[in-house]
């Protein structure tokens, strides 16, 4: 049985448009990523999946450890479910959630908040009250990795922390000692521009040179972070002691846990295997997430038309944010259409067989959006849906 018989088997009684999750793949890319990181435990980004049964599957795994939540109410959500060791990856100023979790010694054991400026710290006082009456905020400080050569005259990479170099980390360390009622207990240093950027290139002489200067440009990089980020950690570490220093993502795993300076990686968008990760030389994801549409009619010109699809991905807005038609293969979107809010035409010599009624399978851009647009995955193995859960989003949870 080819692939696409074999999700059509399995999901023959569903009715799409609906999100599956292959499980055999999804496993296949989790064991991948624990080798990748080579015994460095992973931190599982929470955004890139977004549904709780899933995290739990994957919490229980060697290699696996802990969750990096992307908000404060969605981390409090967890730890109210029983989840651990919960690092919100970006600052909050949600005032709801800093005083939930001020009057909660439990989750307070167990969440760490995003800090890179003394105006966060500011916040919670002024949010939370007296220090001496509420639990102690765990915080992490957040390093910007972006890379800035020709003297700091470019910047190269996302634009996050403004704390960058080793003096400054323990600047702001020292001041969060002082404080009382917080306690800093890691650091973290994220390298969008080698962990989120595929260096595979394509066809064509331009796509070369575009991934032979993003190469380039991710050793310089990956050189220049390696060596600070181990003065950091080290100018940080005389001021505090550190439980863990995080970096890293799906696109990075064996290049950031090889830095003896990182406790642990993060990464999630490797299980889903979404299409913005087929780019990378070092990994080869297999697709595990998928949503599929039913083929609602046919324009007489030789494309088939499905229902609804306009998932476009966050980010620089472009074709490579829009979803890809995945099985049956030969397919692609109408460029003048792309993927539409009610209906995305189909073109191609596959097209031309799809008839009325059949499923088509897609993938998302991006790993864990596409449970915004779902309320269920059907969790897949072999030819059949052996159990269907939930996403954050089917549990009544849009955090971002
Ligand atoms: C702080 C941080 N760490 C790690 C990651 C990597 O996540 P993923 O593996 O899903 O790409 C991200 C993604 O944006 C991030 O923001």
């Amino acid at each position: 049985m080819d692939e696409l018989d074999r999700l059509r088997s399995a999901t023959a009684d569903l009715d799409a448009p609906f999100a599956l999750v292959d499980l055999d793949a999804f496993e296949a890319n989790a064991a991948d990523m624990t080798r990748r990181a080579g015994g460095t435990p992973i931190r599982v980004a929470s955004k890139s999946v977004r549904c709780r049964a899933l995290l739990a599957d994957v919490l229980g795994r060697d290699g696996f450890r802990g969750v990096l939540a992307f908000t404060l109410p969605e981390a409090l959500w967890l730890a109210g479910q029983g989840f651990r060791d919960l690092v919100v990856a970006y600052p909050t100023v949600d005032r709801r959630a800093l005083r939930a979790l001020a009057a909660d010694p439990e989750a307070a054991a167990q969440i760490t908040i995003m800090v890179d400026d003394v105006a966060h710290l500011d916040l919670v006082d002024r949010v939370c009250g007296d220090p001496a009456g509420r639990p102690e905020v765990r915080v992490c400080l957040d390093i910007d990795a972006s890379w800035r050569p020709l003297g700091g005259r470019l910047r190269i990479g996302a634009r996050r922390s403004p704390v960058h170099a080793p003096s400054e980390a323990a600047a702001l360390a020292r001041a969060i000692v002082a404080r009382p009622g917080f306690r800093l207990v890691g650091l973290m240093a994220y390298e969008a521009q080698i962990a989120g950027v595929g260096d595979a290139g394509g066809a064509g002489a331009g796509a070369r040179l575009r991934s032979l200067a993003i190469r380039g440009m991710q050793t310089g990089s990956g050189r220049e972070l390696a060596g600070r980020r181990r003065a950091v950690v080290d100018a940080v570490r005389a001021v505090a002691d550190l439980e863990f220093v995080n970096g890293g993502g799906t696109g990075s795993l064996e290049r950031t846990a090889r830095e003896s300076a990182v406790t642990e990686v993060a990464a999630g968008s490797g299980l889903y295997g979404p299409a913005l990760f087929d780019t990378y030389r070092a990994f080869t994801p297999r697709p595990a997430a998928l949503f599929a549409l039913p083929v609602v009619r046919r324009a007489g010109d030789g494309s088939a038309t499905a229902l609804g699809g306009g998932y476009p991905a966050s980010g620089p807005a472009g074709p490579d944010r829009l979803p890809s038609p995945h099985l049956p293969a030969g397919l692609r979107l109408d460029r003048l259409e792309g993927a539409g809010e009610a209906q995305t035409p189909l073109l191609g010599t596959a097209a031309e067989h799809l008839r009325v009624g059949d499923v088509v399978f897609f993938r998302h851009a991006k790993a864990g959006e596409l449970c915004e647009r779902f309320n269920e995955l059907h969790l897949v193995r072999g030819d059949r849906v052996v159990d269907t859960v939930p996403t954050y989003r089917g549990e009544g949870q849009a955090f971002l």
